[in-house]
């Protein structure tokens, strides 16, 4: 083997080690910005919140999917919207359970709620409390 190969033959290596560093500096690049790209994600969503799930379940047990849907008006306004209208505070909670329960019209239309003498008062603000949690997630 003569000089002029072997300094080929070093160039060639030089090469194929420098371009594999590359890549390799290249693909951990990449996973770091995925990386960063997910901690920058919200940690938190309506979903994780605990009257999320709560509320959630009480209201499908119900009937109140039969009048009401989450983004669309339909006997019923919808989640959306109510959660919309009202501020997420206790005073607003109460008030709402009251009107679950006890039924009611006017205030979204002539067509009336019709009202539910069976659920606890515990449990209509837990519904509610859902329901208002659902404003959150359009933004
Ligand atoms: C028979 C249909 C029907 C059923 C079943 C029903 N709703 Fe309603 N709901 C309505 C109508 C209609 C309105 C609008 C009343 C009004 O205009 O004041 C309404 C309004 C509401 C409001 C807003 C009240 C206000 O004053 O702004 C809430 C909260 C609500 N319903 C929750 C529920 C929950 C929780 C259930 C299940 C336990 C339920 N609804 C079951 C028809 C229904």
């Amino acid at each position: 083997m003569n000089t002029f190969d072997k300094i080929y033959i070093m160039k060639k290596y030089c090469i194929v080690l420098s371009l594999s560093f590359f890549g390799f500096a290249c693909g951990s690049n990449s996973n770091a910005k995925t990386e960063t790209k997910e901690a920058a994600k919200p940690v938190t969503s309506v979903m994780d919140n605990p009257d999320y799930e709560k509320g959630l379940n009480l209201v499908a047990k119900s009937d109140c999917f039969t009048c009401h849907k989450l983004r669309e008006t339909s006997i019923g306004p919808a989640y959306g919207l109510v959660a919309a209208k009202y501020e997420n505070n206790q005073e607003n909670q109460e008030k709402l359970a009251a009107k679950v329960i006890a039924g009611g019209q006017g205030v979204w239309g002539q067509i009336p709620m019709i009202p539910h003498p069976k659920l606890s008062k515990e449990d209509a603000i837990a519904m509610v409390k859902y329901i208002l949690l659902l404003k959150e997630e359009t933004k």
